[in-house]
């Protein structure tokens, strides 16, 4: 898929316009607070979530107005699209095609995109929520039932640890746990397994993309860590009885902590580059091109999916690249549209095809 025109009304600090992009790859630069972020995250609103910045929907709407229109002119599923959303006060309006929907969930499956922001670098810098929360987003995305599983298996969770605590006071209603660890077993088994699939779609993609950026010198492996010694190719059964031996074995354990020690919610995955772990040997320009593999990775495993090409944005992502990986980025993800931020965008030939939109406070031309 991808964008024909974008256009704003009262849209954070951009002024009234349209951007109409290149089926390629875009460059949006200008100096600090312009208005790239905005540009990226308008594009990004329409998958029908939140911003990626965990900003409120009344944070949209230019200071001073009461309401913010966004339309975008899309192609997809062979067909030229278009969709509308706006932010009316506390309310959200979103129609597709002219048709107005209830939810702007309505855009799944239409409309695909796949973001990094600097944010995104924890995945390699810090603890493992941001590493399963990037895993188990991209699993609900292939199933929805998915996102059934870890609901239900968080409930179940909350229920175990609760029950973990009361027995810390009192020791007879052990007995109980039983109850629940059929069920979380059960659930957390079928967890591991779609997320060890994920991995294994993923880590020769990312892996190549990473000798790409790299210009062929690193390679990049993803390894799952999994608490219960599960491994690539278990069967969800045995998985299932992987778990239910490790809980077992952590009785106590986890009784005296107060909460359940093994399992999908302490589990985790290593990034490695060149046999060393990223977290802690990789340079910052290391660890931006890996997780920039990972993301470039994500968008092919979901053109798979649905049969288009996602397009691409990257925020702020070219600083602390050095040229070579820079004209990777530039050159290389053509086949999908790629919408690109960055202060200084220097001439010197990097952007060999392409279009480049320069915005000075919020004005793009
Ligand atoms: N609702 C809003 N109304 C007007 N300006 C806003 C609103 N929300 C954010 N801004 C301003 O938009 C400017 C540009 O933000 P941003 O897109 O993040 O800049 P950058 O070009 O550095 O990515 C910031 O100065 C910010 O204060
Ligand atoms: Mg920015």
């Amino acid at each position: 898929m991808y964008v024909n025109d974008l256009q704003f009304k009262n849209y954070r600090n951009l002024n009234d316009g349209i951007i109409s992009p290149c089926k390629n790859i875009n460059v949006i630069y200008g100096n600090n607070a312009q208005g790239k972020t905005n540009i990226i995250e308008a594009l990004w609103l329409f998958c029908g979530g939140h911003s990626f910045r965990g900003s409120k929907e009344n944070e949209f709407i230019k200071f001073g107005e009461s309401f913010s229109r966004l339309k975008i002119k899309f192609f997809s599923q062979n067909r030229n699209q278009e969709a509308e959303i706006l932010f009316n006060g506390g309310k959200k309006e979103v129609s597709i095609n002219g048709v107005k929907k209830h939810s702007s969930t309505s855009l799944i499956g239409k409309y695909n995109a796949v973001v990094f922001s600097p944010d995104d670098l924890t995945l390699v810098k810090r603890g493992p929520s941001a590493r399963r929360k990037f895993i188990d987003s991209a699993i609900c995305r292939e199933k929805l039932q998915n996102a059934v599983i870890l609901s239900k298996y968080n409930q179940t969770l909350n229920q175990r640890n609760a029950l973990l605590k009361d027995i810390f006071k009192h020791p007879e209603l052990k007995g109980m746990l039983e109850i629940w660890d059929e069920n979380l077993c059960y659930l957390g088994a079928q967890i591991i397994y779609q997320r060890f699939l994920y991995i294994e779609k993923i880590r020769e993609k990312a892996s190549e993309y990473h000798l790409g950026i790299s210009d062929n010198t690193e390679k990049l492996d993803i390894k799952y860590i999994s608490t219960c010694s599960a491994k690539s190719g278990d069967s969800v059964e045995e998985i299932y009885n992987k778990l239910k031996t490790v809980l077992n074995e952590n009785v106590n354990e986890d009784c005296r902590a107060g909460f359940t020690n093994a399992g999908p919610q302490r589990d985790d995955f290593d990034i490695i580059i060149n046999n060393k772990k990223a977290k802690i040997f990789a340079s910052q320009g290391q660890q931006r091109s890996a997780v920039l593999s990972l993301k470039l990775a994500e968008a092919n495993v979901l053109s798979e999916l649905t049969g288009e090409n996602p397009i691409i944005l990257l925020d702020d992502v070219l600083s602390e690249l050095d040229k070579k990986r820079q004209s990777f980025l530039l050159n290389k993800i053509a086949d999908y549209q790629v919408f690109i931020t960055c202060c200084d965008f220097e001439e010197e030939g990097l952007l060999k095809e392409g279009k480049k939109f320069l915005i000075e406070e919020g004005r793009i031309s």
